[in-house]
C-alpha cells in the first residue's frame, strides 16, 4: 500500500482499512487479516506504557516502536505519529523530528491540529515527508478541551474544522483523520476534500476508519470511548487462560507427560 494507492481508494469509492499497531507480532496478524495502513499512535502512551494521557510519549518510544511495526510489515503503509512537542516548537524541529520517522522505517507521519501545524505540513511535504492531518479530538491538546469530548458540534465550531481541513488539504496532507466529530460534519468534510478523511467516532461517510487496536481486541477496558466496537473480547480470553494456567501448575496438572522430555 503506497500513499497514490491510499488516494486512489477516494476516487474508486473503496474504504480504507486502519488500525494502530505497535509491535512485531501484532503487525504481522493485522497483516494477515489484509489491513490496509499501519498507525504507530502515541495512543501507545496509554495502552502500551499506562499513561493516562499521550503527552509524555517521547521520539525515542515511537521511534522504538516505529522500527517494531516497520520491521515486520510488508504491504501495508506504516505511518509514525509525531508525539507531544516533537512538531509545536519550530518547523525546523518539526522537520527534522518528521525525518526520524522516516528513517525509523514509517512512509508517513501524523500530527495534529489545523491552522496552527499548517506551515509544518507545507514544509514536511515539500522536503517530501508524506503528512497525515489529524483534526477533532485531538488527544494532546486534551486539557484545551477539559476531557475527552467530541469537537465541532456548534456552527462556529464546525465551519473551523472544515477551514482546518481544506488548510491541511492546500498545505499538501495526503489524508486526514477525523477524531470524534458529529457524523454529519465528517461527512461534509469528507465530500469537501479530494484527499481521503479517516474517521474515528465520526460516523460512516469517511473514507475510511481507523481504531485502537487494543480496543478493537477488547485487550484494553479502562475507557472505552462509544465509538468503540470490540471486535472480540480478548481480555476476558488472556485471564481464562491464565486462571486455568494458574490452577493447574498449583494443582500438579501442568506439566504432563506430554510437555516433557524424555
Ligand atoms: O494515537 C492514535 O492511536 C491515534 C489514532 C486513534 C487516530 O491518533
Amino acid at each position: 500500500m503506497t500513499i497514490p494507492d491510499l488516494q486512489k481508494r477516494k476516487a474508486e469509492g473503496r474504504k480504507i482499512v486502519m488500525v494502530t499497531a505497535y509491535d512485531a507480532l501484532f503487525t504481522r496478524i493485522v497483516e494477515e487479516a489484509g489491513l490496509d495502513v499501519l498507525l504507530v499512535g502515541d495512543s501507545l502512551g496509554v495502552v502500551v506504557q499506562g499513561k493516562k494521557d499521550t503527552l509524555s510519549v517521547t521520539m525515542e518510544d515511537m521511534l522504538y516502536h516505529t522500527k517494531l511495526v516497520a520491521g515486520a510489515a510488508q504491504h501495508s503503509l506504516v505511518i509514525g505519529d509525531m508525539p507531544f512537542l516533537s512538531y509545536q516548537v519550530s518547523v525546523e524541529e518539526a522537520v527534522r523530528n518528521a525525518g526520524r520517522f522516516l528513517q525509523a522505517g514509517a512512509a508517513a507521519v501524523k500530527l495534529e491540529g489545523g491552522a496552527a501545524v499548517v506551515d509544518r505540513v507545507e514544509a514536511m511535504t515539500r522536503f517530501g515527508i508524506p503528512v497525515m492531518g489529524h483534526l477533532g479530538m485531538t488527544p494532546q491538546s486534551v486539557h484545551k478541551y477539559g476531557g475527552y469530548k467530541v469537537q465541532g458540534k456548534g456552527a462556529e465550531q464546525a465551519e473551523q474544522l472544515l477551514a482546518d481541513a481544506r488548510a491541511l488539504e492546500a498545505a499538501g496532507a495526503f489524508a486526514l483523520v477525523l477524531e470524534a466529530v458529529p457524523a454529519k460534519l465528517a461527512k461534509t468534510i469528507t465530500q469537501a476534500l479530494s484527499i481521503p478523511t479517516i474517521g474515528i467516532g465520526a460516523g460512516p461517510d469517511c473514507d475510511g476508519q481507523v481504531l485502537v487496536l487494543y480496543d478493537l481486541l477488547g485487550l484494553f477496558d479502562q475507557f472505552v470511548p462509544k465509538f468503540v466496537k470490540p471486535y472480540a473480547h480478548l481480555k476476558a480470553d488472556a485471564l481464562q487462560a491464565l486462571r486455568r494456567y494458574r490452577e493447574e501448575v498449583e494443582q500438579g496438572k501442568f506439566p504432563t507427560d506430554s510437555e516433557s522430555y524424555h
